[in-house]
This record gives C-alpha cells, structure tokens and sequence, in this order.
C-alpha cells in the first residue's frame, strides 16, 4: 500500500511550485504584440524586476532559460579571446565557465568545492596576478543552486576595488532572487543573470538580465555582439516587439506579472524574505537534530554561508538517492536530487538529496517535507538523532510568537 495518493508535491529547487494565480493569469487570449497595453505590462514586470534587484540599472529580457540569460551576459561581456575569471561553489558556475569556453572566450577557473564559500584571498592574488588587466569579467554564483552555498558578492566588489581592477562584475541570482537578499547596487555588481523558474514562481521561459552603465560602456567597447543576445535593443526600447527581440513569450509575461504582484503586493517582498528565512532554518533545525555519522548533515557546515532557497543535504552509503525514492513511492514527496556533488566513489551523487523551499512556499509545506523525510529515515533505517520536527515546529511557533509580540 502506498500513502502517495493525493496532490504530490515537488520540493525540487527549481522549477518551483506555480500558484494558482500565476496559472490563472497565464490562461488568457494572446495580447496585440503591436501596440495597446501589453507593452505597459512589459515595463512594469521590468521595474518590478529592478526593485527586487535592488538596482536602477538596466534591465534586459529573453525568451529564455537560464543556460540562456548566462550566454547572453557572456555575448555582452567578453568577445573571443578575451578572458574571463569564474568563481566555483558548485556545479553551476563550472557549467557557466564551460558555455564560455565555448564561445571561443578564455576561461580562468577558481574552484572552491562543494562546502565552502569563495575565498577571497584567492580570488585577490588571483587578480593581482592580472597586471594587464586581461581579465574582462569576475563570474560568480550568488547560490549555487547544487550545494546550496551563498556567496558573499559585495566582498568581490570589495577585492576589484581595493586593487583597482576594472573587470565587470558578473553575478548569478537565478536561485536567489526572490528568496534571498538581492542588492545589485549596493553589492556594486554590474551585470546579474536571473530566470523566472525559481523564486519568481512561474514556469521556466524568461530570462533576466540586469546590466549597469560601467557593464554597458564595457559592451561599447566590445567589436561586435550578436543581435540576438545585445542587452542594449531589448533595454532601451518602449516597443513591445523589440523588448524580446521578436514575439515576447506573452503569457510567460502574464504569469510573471501575477507572481511580481504576489511578492510585491500581496505579501511584500520583505515579508516574503523573512518567510524563505524562517522555512530554511526550520528545514536546518531539522537538519542538525538529524545529524549523524552514519546518517545525514548539512553540506554547507556554516549556517552563515547556506542560502535561504535550497538546502543540499548529504546522506552517506547511498542515503540520498533511497530517501528519495521512498518519500516519492509511499508519500508523493519529490526532493532534489544531488548535482555535482559526486567524487569518484560517488558518481551518481547518491549520498545527496536537495530540498527546495524557494517561492510559493508556507510552513505547512515545509513541515511536510520534514515530517516525510523523518518517515523514511526511520522506515530505512537510516542513522539519526530524533527531535527534528520538534525542533522545527518550535522553531515555527517560537516566529510567530515573536510576531505577535512585535505587533501588540
Ligand atoms: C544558480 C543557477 N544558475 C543557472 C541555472 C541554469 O538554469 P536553467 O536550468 O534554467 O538553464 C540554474 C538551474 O537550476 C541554477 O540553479
């Protein structure tokens, strides 16, 4: 017998859960691409982006995922042969680093593993090795969606700037936006990929792409940049047809424009960061209580270096991939599977499982998971301290006891 029947649920980050309201503005009649009010639609999504983003910069859209949005900063950043530097807590900026290499532009890799955030010693000698000024762009990953690590972005500007280095400042804020903290302008970034997908809640389709003068002057300066993928036709137009270079994913915009509502409007997107916060350290409450040798730990030891999106969770002698398949079989629960993570000893990654609490996401959701995991744990026989859902719940009822006190 199973207990799977019943609305399932995939707690994978990314794509995340679409609410009913995103859905439901996605199911209308097409727009006139030529003119009327979509393109007022097409700017508020972009302003609305821009706020959530912290930046007055620009900002650029494609009919695209995120593999994308990161060949689209790519084409307005480096021209072959130019290099760049890619900063590595994970899978995705190795990935990023290969699409460069790709296009023909020279690749320099700091690799800092699966637990541990940029070092940026390193990434200063590294820079400071750059006499000429070879080095067009510093890639990094905000959250490396496959470890679960959150990088400290404004300390790279912090390195650029204490070595007078003018190399543009690439960030990735495809998992983080929306969940975590996003402050382009006051982290000194100046160009950032993103994509709907995550904690934009609505199926994978456009990509972002913020950009600001320094990065746009640098694109100036650049030979020749594919019309396809140059920021500057798709920001600077008021016109509909040209701000997606071509016919805009129209309902994709819809849907975008509904979930920009709910994070702005309906919840306010501080509220909705305290809510990711809160939900990540119930989900590390658990996590922690669960802790053992034998069992389970968090991959990102340090609770000041983990995102509030993602948790990647190792779980040893192949206790990733079999609490997957359990929660899955006998509870309808998807959990994200382990990415990157593998050694030689573990190559399908089966000894890690991610959890997804980015978006469209409330407490009874994340409890669930918590609850699902700890049926399997024991249903397995997987080692583990008991106490996680105590932990987490009183770390639930411990918030909004602090809430209510902070409101009377
Ligand atoms: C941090 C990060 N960057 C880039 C990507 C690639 O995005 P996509 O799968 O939409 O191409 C992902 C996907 O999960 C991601 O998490």
């Amino acid at each position: 017998m199973s207990l799977s029947f019943g609305r399932e649920y995939l707690a994978i980050p990314g794509p995340s859960v679409i609410p009913d309201k995103v859905r439901q503005a996605m199911h209308q009649p097409s727009p006139n691409i030529y003119e009327g009010p979509f393109a007022e639609t097409i700017h508020s999504v972009k302003m609305d982006l821009k706020t959530i983003a912290g930046t007055s910069g620009d900002v650029a859209l494609y009919a695209t995922n995120g593999h994308g949005v990161w060949d689209a900063a790519l084409g307005n950043i480096a021209a072959r042969d130019e290099k760049v530097l890619v900063l590595a807590t994970g899978q995705f900026a190795l990935h990023w680093a290969e699409l460069a290499k790709s296009q023909g532009v020279n690749v320099q890799i700091l690799d800092f593993g699966n637990r541990a955030t940029i070092d940026t010693h390193k990434v200063r000698s590294s820079l400071k090795g750059d006499k000429g000024h070879k080095i067009k762009a510093v890639l990094a990953p905000h959250v490396d969606t496959a470890t679960s690590i959150r990088n400290d972005i404004a300390a790279l500007r912090c390195v650029l700037d204490e070595l007078g280095h003018p190399a543009i400042l690439c960030a990735d804020i495809i998992a983080s936006l929306g969940c975590d903290l996003v402050e382009l302008d006051e982290w000194g970034v100046d160009v950032a990929v993103a994509a709907c997908q995550k904690g934009l809640m609505t199926p994978a389709g456009i990509g972002v792409l913020f950009f600001n003068k320094k990065a746009d002057e640098a694109r100036g300066a650049l030979g020749q940049v594919n019309a396809h993928w140059d920021w500057r036709t798709r920001a600077m137009s008021d016109q509909i047809y040209p701000s997606f270079f071509g016919t805009p994913p129209t309902q994709q915009v819809f849907g975008l424009r509904a979930a920009l509502d709910m994070l702005l409007f309906d919840e306010g997107l501080d509220m909705a960061l305290r809510r990711h916060e809160v939900l990540a350290k119930a989900v590390w409450a658990a996590i922690d209580m669960w802790s053992h040798p034998d069992g389970l730990r968090m991959t990102a030891a340090d609770p000041t270096t983990r995102s509030h999106a993602v948790t990647s969770v190792e779980a040893v002698n192949g206790g990733g991939i079999r609490l997957q398949r359990w929660v899955k079989e006998h509870l309808g629960l998807t959990l994200g599977r382990g990415l990157g993570m593998a050694g030689i000893a573990d190559p399908e990654c089966e000894n890690f499982f991610r959890i997804g609490h980015m978006g469209h996401v409330n407490g009874h959701m994340i409890l669930g998971v918590i609850g699902a995991i700890d049926a399997g744990l024991k249903a397995l026989d997987i080692p583990h301290e008991s106490g996680a859902l105590t932990a987490a719940t009183s770390l639930i009822a411990d918030f909004t006891n602090s809430r209510v006190l902070a409101s009377t």
